[in-house]
């Protein structure tokens, strides 16, 4: 009988609410998830993923799609342009209903409020797939690929480049739970919420490590094990690219300024990236970079996820 070291959660919505010992257990169960896929293979047979898009979608769909196939179960694909909150259904009666015919729910939203009420509601597992403010699934994807590259992550650090959003938010949320430190370059006006970063330096207090905004892009990375960098315009911010691609003129990811972090580090990159922008393809596609092991072990991780949220139940 699998006793999941996350039975105190019902949900994942935040890396905020995790312990270290609890992200710990994730990899461990991840990494065997990875090495010996076939162990897992009936693990949720017959259990269910609702898995709700208010925006567009490759890695998280198709992973948490072939995930959810590969440990037994099936996953259900609802545009919220076809389901009924696209017509006004309550969040609250989709929760309710949908929790009567499925085992989980994953959900990515533009408020993140539509994720936390989906959770209050539904009485089976959510997962936040991405909301306009965290991206929990895909951070800890990425500190799960810096624990791969380097063996440990304690002591790290990872600096992050450009736009202070919900990629910034939940890297930061992770740093200190993996034993890294987190410095964050944005330009005024698009730097991290500062709740978040009050939060995350609490964390980062206790933990020993550190979180830090700085401005200038070269100040984050100098040493840096991580360099990480998103789009200049997340979805639902579409109307603005003209004006966040001047905005952030000088936050590109070059050779050059790779070349000043540490000598074994990494570039990552949740994707979809856009050469040319944030990064150049030199980097993007170059010696630095593991973009692609990030977007493999997505597939890894949000298994381990699953099995640790919907064993239990
Ligand atoms: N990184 C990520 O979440 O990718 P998708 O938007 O393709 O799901
Ligand atoms: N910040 C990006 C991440 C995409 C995976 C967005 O929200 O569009």
């Amino acid at each position: 009988m699998f006793r999941s070291p996350w039975q105190r959660h019902k949900d994942l919505i935040s890396i905020h609410d995790l312990t270290t010992d609890e992200v710990e257990a994730l990899f461990q169960l991840a990494a065997n998830v990875k090495a010996r896929p076939d162990r897992y293979r009936t693990a949720l047979a017959g259990q269910t993923l609702a898995m709700i898009f208010e925006k567009s979608s490759t890695r998280t769909r198709v992973s948490f799609e072939v995930g959810m196939y590969q440990l037994g179960g099936l996953a259900t694909f609802l545009s919220s342009r076809d389901i009924q909150i696209g017509r006004g259904e309550t969040i609250e009666d989709t929760a309710k209903v949908l929790s009567r015919y499925v085992s989980g729910i994953m959900a990515r939203t533009f408020a993140h409020a539509t994720v936390t009420n989906l959770a209050k509601y539904a009485t089976v597992p959510v997962i936040n797939g991405l909301t306009d403010l965290l991206h929990p699934c895909q951070a800890l994807t990425d500190y799960f690929t810096a624990r791969e590259q380097f063996g440990n992550t304690k002591g790290l650090t990872l600096a992050y480049i450009g736009d202070g959003n919900n990629m910034a938010h939940s890297l930061m949320f992770g740093g200190p739970k993996v034993g890294m430190s987190v410095r964050v370059a944005s330009p005024e006006g698009y730097r991290p919420k500062p709740e978040i970063v009050e939060l995350a330096k609490q964390d980062a207090r206790a933990a020993g490590t550190a979180i830090e905004v700085v401005t200038r892009p070269e100040e984050a990375v100098r040493g840096a094990h991580v360099v990480y960098t998103d789009v200049f315009a997340s979805m639902g911010q579409e109307a603005e690219a003209q004006v966040r691609l001047k905005a952030f003129a000088g936050y590109q990811v070059t050779p050059e300024l790779m070349e000043t972090a540490d000598k074994d580090a990494v570039f990552m990159h949740c994707l979809p990236c856009h050469r040319g922008e944030e990064v150049l393809a030199d980097v993007a596609d170059g010696r630095w970079s593991v973009i692609f092991d990030e977007a493999e072990n997505r597939l890894h991780v949000q298994k381990a996820i699953m099995l640790m949220l919907m064993m239990q139940h």
